[in-house]
């Protein structure tokens, strides 16, 4: 598995902005979409493109266009707050859903809803989700991805902890893991320390 970690200085500074305690929903929100954008925009640098001919106002070219249709993948609730800064760099994509929320003692995700796009087999699906934390859910959510086919699958989350990153790298040690930060550990709670406390919660402000 590639664990890459995006700490560009403008993405750690919108991330240390929604760390804060104090940090209201709404610029919690804002500060998740800016920098699902900047992530999405490094991720696919090394995407496969196809050359395709084209006509311009003053002449021909041979332009580039990305190979495959790509199907984003939010792992539903807190994964749905990335997916606006993702879908404003490409918006041609779909987008299949999975329910997962993690039972409160046992800590394991607990599967609710999911529903995909016919042809996503054929797609390179990116899942995402702010956090990796025991690594349960995105683990989980990964085998429906691949239940449903397909072979191509990122995962991009925004704070990740070494458990969750393991547990990763031992059931899906092909994939491709791209983190904003890369956290110290989780505490007895299951919550990554320092991180930024239930990444749901706060998008959605039910706490
Ligand atoms: C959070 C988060 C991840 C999961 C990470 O979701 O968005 O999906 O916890 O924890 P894990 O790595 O230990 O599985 P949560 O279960 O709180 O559900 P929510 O998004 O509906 O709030
Ligand atoms: N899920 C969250 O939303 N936050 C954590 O710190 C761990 C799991």
């Amino acid at each position: 598995m590639g664990l890459i970690i995006l700490d560009h200085p403008l993405i750690t500074d919108k991330l240390t902005r929604m760390r804060k305690v104090e940090t209201n929903s709404k610029d919690f929100r804002e500060n998740l979409n800016e920098i699902s954008q900047l992530m999405v925009y490094e991720i696919f640098r090394d995407v496969e493109t196809i050359d395709i001919k084209i006509k311009t106002p003053v002449g021909k070219t041979v332009g580039k266009k990305i190979k495959k249709p790509v199907v984003l993948v939010p792992i539903i609730r807190a994964g749905l707050g990335m997916i606006h800064g993702i879908v404003s760099l490409l918006p041609s994509c779909k987008i299949a859903h999975i329910g997962l929320y993690r039972n409160e003692e046992t800590l394991q995700p607990v599967k609710y809803y999911a529903k995909a796009p016919d042809d996503i087999a054929r797609c390179t699906v990116v899942v995402v989700d702010p956090m990796l934390a025991t690594g349960g859910s995105a683990s989980a959510a990964i085998d429906i991805v691949k239940e449903w086919g397909v072979k191509d699958i990122k995962f991009v989350c925004l704070v990740a902890v070494p458990e969750g990153v393991k547990l990763l790298a031992n059931n899906h040690p092909e994939i491709d893991v791209y983190v904003g930060a890369l956290d110290e550990k989780l505490n007895e709670k299951g919550y990554i320390v320092p991180g930024l406390g239930d990444a749901g919660d706060r998008i959605y402000g039910t706490k």
